[in-house]
């Protein structure tokens, strides 16, 4: 999608110095990126398939047939890209661990190749400066466990459990910080519930196991993860978004329809996490609380174990609306915004103050439940290029929102912005370019953009 609206963008902080230094002292400044999106070597070291791996050859599945086979080579390239992450002066770094090059069939057999690829990023990091914060999933099941129902069976939970302890047990000496799940919403509906990301199955509502088996994988590998890394700091990176209505649609079933909404987006997801219990599901037709036999005894007391932080990746608000066919399977239509607001070149609405609303509200509905929270992606796509004034701006509204909502009295601890590199862009191949760092597809090159320049200083600025 291309729509850009002609509306100009919010204006940028001229320099980074214009900032109010309202971030708290030791505010951690992170990016991030994700194994499949980044390392390439698909087949390097011993690695085994994952979803991504077969659901890239699926004709259609990815524009233009992009595969992520290559990406940005970085399992070539980590000491330059670690550089770079110097030079841009990061207090943390945010990678996922590929399970695949970990455990080629997802259980069972380690390689140790793969475990050495991330004991050589974390020492690098380490040397750098850097803190390692890795993602022990972040959508690359090995497409051995998937072949055995993936992420609907029950048993890839125990998987995971045992995945993150052989993970933990390399780098548990090193690395204290570690986020388990990413967006487990965003897998579900998606790669599950859609089929427009990996595995590709359109199962609609016959995916919610999906966030089940997800979430009980996480407090699994949270207690494998506990066990092994005396003072981990564990965090689930969640996709979070403000539901809004259309001034001209805020009846009584637009209403409903955006409290069903919420509740399969942001509270699925983080209500089990915080308050060890599911939120009301009946809109969705599963009114018995164990859904048919999906969440068994004792599961909640898992997955509601305590966590040093919740992890929240925010990209914009989600205007809904009441179904305009309410038997057409979901309680819900999702709808444009009225207002004309900026637009990415992915197309996504750039609404910065979303932001605030977004945590206060989460501060005022969880309260004491509420862990620190750390933003684990933010960011946005924009046309190729090295002068980037519109992802500055975009940067530099969404961390002025960040402030109010530090100001408010939310209790935030870091910013990683999505992303380090351009990248493999799931279903949009490398059409979409996230990156503070220009990368050259066809040759690898990577050349650093004003955006990155702009981030730079902002960090500087904010240590000094
Ligand atoms: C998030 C994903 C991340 C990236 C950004 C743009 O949903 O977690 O991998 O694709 O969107």
């Amino acid at each position: 999608m291309t729509a850009r609206s002609t509306r100009p963008s919010p204006a940028p902080n001229a320099a980074p110095g214009d900032l109010p230094p309202r971030f708290p002292a030791g505010f951690l400044w992170g990016a991030s990126t994700a194994a499949y999106q980044i390392e390439g070597a698909a087949e390097k070291d011993g690695k085994g398939p994952s979803v991504w791996d077969t659901f890239v050859r699926r004709p259609g599945a990815v524009r233009d047939g992009h595969t992520g086979d290559v990406a940005c080579d970085h399992y070539h390239r980590l000491d330059e890209d670690v550089a770079l992450m110097r030079r841009l002066g990061l207090g943390a770094y945010r990678f996922s661990v590929s399970w695949p090059r970990v455990l080629p069939t997802g259980a069972g057999r380690v390689e140790p190749r793969g475990l050495d690829f991330y004991d050589r990023l974390v020492d690098a990091l380490l040397g750098a400066g850097i803190e390692p914060t890795p993602t022990l999933f972040h959508w690359d099941l090995p497409q051995a466990l998937e072949d055995r129902g993936g992420w609907l069976d029950r048993e890839t939970a125990y998987r995971f459990g045992e995945y993150a302890a052989v993970v933990a047990e390399r780098l548990g000496d090193r690395v204290r910080r570690w986020i388990t799940l990413n967006e487990p919403f965003v897998h579900m509906s998606f790669g599950y519930g859609f089929g427009v990301h990996a595995p590709g199955r359109a199962l609609l509502l016959d995916a919610l196991p999906v966030a089940h088996h997800q979430l009980l994988g996480h407090g699994l590998a949270a207690a494998a993860l506990r066990a092994a890394v005396p003072g981990a700091q564990l965090l689930v990176a969640n996709n979070c978004t403000p539901v809004r209505l259309r001034a001209d649609a805020r009846g009584a079933a637009d209403r409903a329809a955006a409290e069903a909404y919420d509740v399969l987006h942001n509270r699925l997801f983080n209500d089990p996490l915080l308050l060890g219990r599911y939120p009301d599901l009946s809109a969705y037709g599963t009114p018995d609380p164990a859904w048919g036999g999906v969440v068994r005894e004792g599961d909640l007391d898992v997955i509601g174990a305590p966590l040093d932080g919740l992890g929240v990746n925010y990209y914009n608000p989600t205007w809904v609306t009441a179904p305009a066919d309410p038997s057409a399977g979901l309680p819900f239509d999702l709808a444009e915004p009225e207002e004309a607001y900026a637009r990415t070149a992915f197309g996504w609405p750039v609404v910065p103050e979303g932001l605030t609303e977004l945590l206060t509200e989460l501060a005022s509905r969880y309260g004491n439940a509420l862990p620190p929270v750390w933003i684990t992606e933010n960011g946005c796509s924009q046309p190729a290029g090295l002068r980037d004034g519109a992802r500055i701006a975009y940067l530099a509204g969404h961390l002025d929102a960040l402030a109010r909502a530090i100001a408010a009295g939310v209790d935030v601890r870091g910013y990683f912005t999505w992303s380090l590199l351009d990248n493999f862009e799931w279903a949009e191949g490398y059409h979409q370019r996230f990156g503070l760092v220009e990368v050259d597809f066809a040759t690898g090159a990577r050349t650093p953009r004003e955006s990155f320049d702009w981030y730079r200083k902002l960090i500087a600025a904010h240590r000094g």
